[in-house]
């Protein structure tokens, strides 16, 4: 078992909301079947979108009630980027979009070459005008942390105008690894588990991510 490093976890936003444990624990638990599996990671995903959104910027707009005029706020959901990492972070997609149905969507994939031991894209597809964009890069499991900060140095080459990293569970492993690549990303997840195994799998974690989503096993 490795610590996480304390500049590394001052950039984690855990959380830590009644609701969000809750379906944590019911989307952990091995008989979730692959139906309550995904409606928890959709529900789950919108009520992280909270938090992730909890800067985001306001204009104000003239708008008309029955009464009165008035001034009133709004987000530009359109300058907003959800960015899933094939495939699992596509499970995300649809809770994070019901709370910011404006939003933009890319996709990044990439596999580990066996040689190499590094990550290649093998897909990239965003939006125009990045620069004027967020980016919430979405992916379940922050396990390794390679692909995470193999998709935030692509992403970064496309000059948004800031980048965050949101999942459902890391580990030490996997903070400490982003952290050392891009100390400028802050990362939002409901848990932080004990370790990483052999096998990259996070424990005590809920397994492979994509497969429960997709019912792959
Ligand atoms: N990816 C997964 O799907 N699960 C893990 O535990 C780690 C990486």
């Amino acid at each position: 078992m490795i610590p996480v490093n304390a500049a590394a976890r001052a950039n984690v936003h855990l959380i830590d909301h009644p609701l969000v444990q809750h379906k944590l624990t019911l989307m952990r638990k091995k008989e979730a079947s692959t139906n309550s599996f995904r409606t928890l990671l959709n529900e789950l995903s919108s009520l992280m979108a909270y938090e992730v959104c909890r800067d985001m910027t306001l204009q104000e707009v003239d708008i008309e009630t029955p009464l009165e005029t008035m001034k009133s706020k709004m987000i530009d959901g359109k300058k907003l980027v959800f960015v899933s990492i094939l495939r699992a972070g596509n499970g995300i997609l649809d809770g994070v979009l019901s709370v910011v149905p404006g939003a933009r969507v890319g996709h990044i994939g990439l596999y580990r070459d066996p040689v190499s031991l590094q990550a290649v894209e093998y897909y990239f597809k965003m939006p125009k005008n990045m620069e004027e964009r967020d980016i919430v890069v979405v992916d379940p499991m922050l396990a390794t942390g390679n692909s995470a900060a193999a998709a935030v140095t692509r992403l970064k080459a496309c000059n948004p105008k800031s980048i965050k990293f949101l999942c459902l569970l890391t580990c030490p492993e996997g903070i400490n690894a982003l952290y050392a690549a891009h100390p400028d990303v802050p990362v939002f997840t409901a848990a932080i588990d004990r370790e990483l195994n052999d096998h990259g799998y996070i424990l005590p974690g809920l397994g492979d991510a994509g497969d429960r989503i997709f019912g792959t096993q």
